[in-house]
């Protein structure tokens, strides 16, 4: 029998890069020499010490069931990484650890939009805020990157995509895939823009440290918004 899945897995689209990749390994299998430039991940091998570090836990008993907002020790480093590197204090209780950046952005989405609100997020950029927000049966809002701005967008335009159904703006900063970096400034008016309304900032920070011109600036620095941002690092 021929299986019918559910409608909304037809909306929801897959990542390019992997479609790609499969193709690459297909041509690689065939006895063609390939550079791999489609999907985002080191050329080495995980590091030693990490490999080791996850063959001691196995054997030191870390096999049952965690806390599913992830394990205290992990949520807690990872509080004093953010406090030290965004230079706010982040409590561990307000951390959630989860199996790579994906999921975080999707269940942010899922959690906080309601069928018919609207997703603001970057175009061109990372595929999964449009399918989220389409798993979410919300309306996906692109907001257009302009090369003239260096890949940042025009806060006009912002303002413009703004309704009574927004409930989210995704941004990424530094940006895939074209390695635009948003100021300040322009952090400081998405804050005068959003004013009051409870508009949430999901913001992609997964490249902060992956940044080779000017520096790297999280929205969290804007205080008076900061209770409304989502971080994913
Ligand atoms: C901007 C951005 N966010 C999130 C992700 C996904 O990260 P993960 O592989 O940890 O789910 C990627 C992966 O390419 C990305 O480019």
């Amino acid at each position: 029998m021929e299986v019918k899945f559910a409608e909304r897995t037809k909306t929801m689209g897959t990542e390019g890069a992997f479609e790609v990749l499969a193709k690459a390994r297909k041509l690689e299998a065939e006895g063609r020499e390939i550079l791999h430039f489609e999907i985002g991940e080191p050329d080495f091998d995980t590091p030693r010490n990490i490999k080791d570090a996850a063959i001691n836990a196995l054997e030191n008993g870390y096999t049952h069931y965690t806390p599913s907002s992830g394990l205290m020790e992990i949520r807690k480093a990872v509080a004093e990484y953010i406090s030290k590197t965004r230079g706010f204090d982040v409590k561990p209780e307000e951390v959630i650890v989860t199996v790579g950046a994906k999921p975080a952005i999707t269940f942010s989405i899922l959690s906080l939009v309601n069928p018919g609100e609207e997703v603001i997020y970057p175009d061109p950029g990372y595929p999964i805020y449009n399918a989220a927000t389409l798993l979410a049966e919300a309306k996906p809002v692109p907001l257009p990157l302009l090369e003239e701005k260096d890949f940042r967008f025009s806060l006009d335009d912002l303002e413009k995509r703004i309704t009574d159904k927004t409930k989210v703006i995704v941004i990424n900063s530094p940006q895939n895939p074209t390695g635009g970096v948003l100021t300040r400034e322009d952090f400081e008016g998405i804050a005068d823009i959003i004013g009051d309304r409870e508009i949430y900032i999901l913001t992609d920070e997964i490249y902060s440290r992956i940044i080779y011109e000017g520096e790297f600036v999280s929205i969290t620095k804007v205080e008076r918004i900061r209770d409304r941002v989502i971080l994913v690092d």
